[in-house]
């Protein structure tokens, strides 16, 4: 089975199933289908599907709209919702479903048993599943392996595999990403390995590789973005203790960072998102010493409060109402030039100043229905730069020029000595 599979994917005579086309699963298709792979994807979304098969991207992905419209009028790239469909006429199934936090902040794998029912439906001897969506080391071998196997009475190994290939993309540019971040693969078998191995130097025949066991792959995936994670909360701890030594926190770091081998440190700012915010929860899940992931988020999530409360404190130095003052901000997406709002930092300031201001007016260049940038600037007495977006760099002219009279820069990214009328505030900054 093995040596077939392998030979239908290095002669390409295989059909890749993705089932999934979300952030993660789309971009996937979309690029190998570029490279002339046949690839089928399922996404129970049915506006999702109309809309890529219209050959529009239904979010930010830097070449997924070019991808896709070449892709499904070539025909590489069939999207449907008729998962079956595409379980049954795939040799190697990739599973990109999504896998969030519940409200009890423990994984929510609701899409992936979902999934898991539709394969288990099918005949999937001789095919290989590939489970790229983030989880917790032990799900490949634990609840995917266990449910196949009950399911369909096959046996893994010998009718059909699985291995574990995590996601390591950084949103919003998986489609120059796949390219180059090295895939963590592991398969049960050692065999499998070689299989997505070939599938991956499809798209680059000089993609790194590094072969580990299903549980090494699930738990390195998790690391990496826990240690990203952990490292923007020290940077914000950072720019407290810097605070509070009357220390700007961005000098300090440069100066730290400058031409010195081992780092950098990160500059401080908003951390959040649908990956970031999530895989602590996975990592720990079922641990009882999580508590440095869990000090991580609490820094983190409390960043939003904290500067709120800087900004309440500014309002009150400059006879600001802070019920009653006219309040712009600026981003509601979870990062820089994102259109994501999951687990948004911004978001979280918006409903935070919403709970007493009702006067609050939003600008977000990736978010329709937002208010424009000149309207929010210039109906408001109180301007948070909430996003990082690179739209609102050099924007200090434009703030200066409105009603804007205290400016409150979640990013210390504005140069305060461009304000003169315009009262500024940054995270981390000391004017
Ligand atoms: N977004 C990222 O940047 C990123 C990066 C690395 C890893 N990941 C991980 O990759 C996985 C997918 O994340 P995402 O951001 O693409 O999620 P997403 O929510 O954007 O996409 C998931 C898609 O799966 C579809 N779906 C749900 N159940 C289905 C079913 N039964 N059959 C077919 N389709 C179904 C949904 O409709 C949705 O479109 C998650 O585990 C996530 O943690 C995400």
């Amino acid at each position: 089975m093995i040596q077939e599979l392998l030979d239908k994917v290095k002669n390409n005579k295989f059909t890749l199933g993705v089932l999934g086309l979300g952030r993660v699963g789309l971009p996937f298709a979309a690029t190998f289908a570029h490279h002339g792979i046949k690839v089928l994807g399922a996404d129970i979304n049915k506006s999702h599907i109309e809309k890529i098969l219209s050959g529009k991207a239904p979010f930010k992905d830097v070449h997924l709209e070019d991808f896709i419209k070449e892709t499904v009028s070539n025909k590489n790239l069939i999207p449907t919702t008729d998962t079956s469909m595409v379980i049954k006429n795939s040799d190697i199934i990739v599973i990109t479903v999504g896998t969030p936090i519940n409200n009890s902040l423990q994984p929510d794998y609701s899409q992936l048993i979902s999934v898991l029912d539709e394969i288990a439906k099918q005949d999937i001897k001789n095919k290989l599943v590939v489970m790229r969506s983030t989880s917790s080391p032990g799900t490949l071998e634990g609840l995917v392996r266990n449910t196949l196997e009950k399911k369909t009475g096959l046996v893994e190994g010998k009718d059909f595999l699985l291995a574990a290939c995590p996601e390591r993309i950084v949103e919003g540019k998986a489609t120059i990403e796949l390219y180059e971040v090295p895939e963590m693969i592991g398969g049960i078998q050692e065999g499998t390995n070689n299989i997505v191995e070939a599938l991956f130097k499809k798209l680059d025949s000089k993609k790194e590789v590094i072969r580990v066991k299903p549980e090494e792959a699930e738990l390195a995936k998790l690391f990496t973005n826990v240690y990203r994670y952990v490292n923007f909360a020290l940077a914000n701890e950072f720019a407290m203790i810097a605070n509070e030594y009357g220390l700007d926190a961005h000098r300090v770091i440069d100066a730290a960072n400058f031409k010195y081998k081992r780092g950098p440190i990160p500059k401080p700012g908003l951390v959040g998102g649908p990956c970031l915010t999530k895989d602590g929860y996975f990592m720990s899940h079922g641990m009882t010493h999580s508590d440095f992931i869990l000090l991580a988020w609490k820094i983190n999530e409390h960043l939003p409060y904290y500067i709120v409360n800087q900004m309440k404190k500014e309002m009150a130095n400059l006879n600001l109402d802070i019920n009653k003052s006219k309040i712009g901000i600026l981003g509601l997406t979870f990062k820089s030039g994102s259109d994501n709002l999951i687990h948004s930092p911004s978001k979280k300031i918006v409903d935070i100043v919403g709970a007493f201001n009702d006067k609050i007016k939003v600008h977000d260049p990736y978010i329709p229905d937002t208010y424009a940038l000149g309207e929010t600037l210039d109906g408001s007495d109180v301007v948070i730069l909430a996003t990082n977006h690179p739209e609102f760099k050099d924007l200090e002219d434009k703030i200066e020029k409105s009603r804007c009279k205290l400016l409150v820069d979640c990013w210390g990214m504005l140069d305060p000595s461009k304000f003169e009328k315009v009262k500024y505030i940054g995270f981390g900054r000391v004017v």
